[in-house]
């Protein structure tokens, strides 16, 4: 009998292999999330909290949060999506991952008024990431996720977005260009976002950005941290 060609289902297995348990998800693939995932742990290992809990929006397949829960063994990862399907992809990656810090995934849609107030949620969040969302939803998306964010992390948490983003205005990339105008094309509420708009937004709801990453791709990803919360001794909390 011939050797059996590798299958797609053996990739992911492959790709699940380090350092966790040899498994193959039932699970959607999407390539990018095979190529950022990697880099994007290494983010979270640099400004991410150490323990606690870290809320995923819109996690898509799954195959994030797996990968974060497998290699961030102290941290309890909560995936989260509004579209059933995506739900049922997460819920595949993470039982056949066997990772047991991974949390079934709830509904959230950052669209719905006080979605932080979900009762599902575990308390307290010690971080929030979003990963490839704000540019393929409707601004009001991103301004739902600052705000419900701002409502839910502690003083000095971070929120995490990864994605493509303009600077100033502009592209960064002739791709990302071409990727603005496709989904535009799609949808015009979508679009890639000015960094500089979605960081004055998030200072409207206590975020400070501290530093921008680059990323592979002409991708960013943008550290909000929530401000200290002002105190009475403080001398400036009521000026
Ligand atoms: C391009 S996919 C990205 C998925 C995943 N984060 C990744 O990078 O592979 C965009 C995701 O945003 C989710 N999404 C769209 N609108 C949303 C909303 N209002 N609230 C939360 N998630 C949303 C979609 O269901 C989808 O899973």
């Amino acid at each position: 009998m011939g050797r059996r060609l590798p299958q797609p289902r053996d990739i992911h297995a492959l790709a699940l292999r380090r350092p966790g348990p040899v498994t193959v998800s039932t699970g959607l693939s999407a390539p990018a999330a095979l190529r950022n995932r990697q880099p994007i742990l290494e983010v979270l290992e640099r400004h991410g909290p150490t323990r606690g809990t870290l809320l995923e929006i819109a996690s898509g397949t799954g195959q994030h949060a797996v990968w974060f829960g497998l290699h961030l063994p102290n941290l309890s990862v909560q995936p989260s999506d509004p579209d059933p399907r995506h739900r049922s992809s997460i819920d595949a990656w993470r039982q056949e991952s066997g990772c047991e810090n991974v949390r079934a995934p709830l509904a959230i849609d950052v669209l719905s008024a006080d979605w932080e107030r979900n009762p599902a949620l575990p308390r307290p969040i010690a971080a929030v990431v979003c990963i490839n969302m704000i540019h393929i939803a409707p601004w009001e998306a991103a301004l739902g996720l600052l705000r419900g964010a701002g409502a839910l992390l502690p003083p000095t948490a971070p929120l995490i977005l990864y994605g493509p983003y303009r600077r100033d205005g502009q592209h960064t990339a002739a791709s990302n260009a071409q990727f603005d105008r496709q989904l535009r094309a799609h949808d015009p509420r979508f679009g890639v976002r000015n960094l500089e708009r979605v960081a004055e937004a998030a200072a409207s709801e206590g975020f400070s950005l501290e530093e921008v990453v680059s990323m592979p791709a002409n991708n960013l990803s943008l550290i909000l941290r929530k401000s200290h919360s002002l105190t009475t001794a403080d001398p400036h909390s009521r000026a």
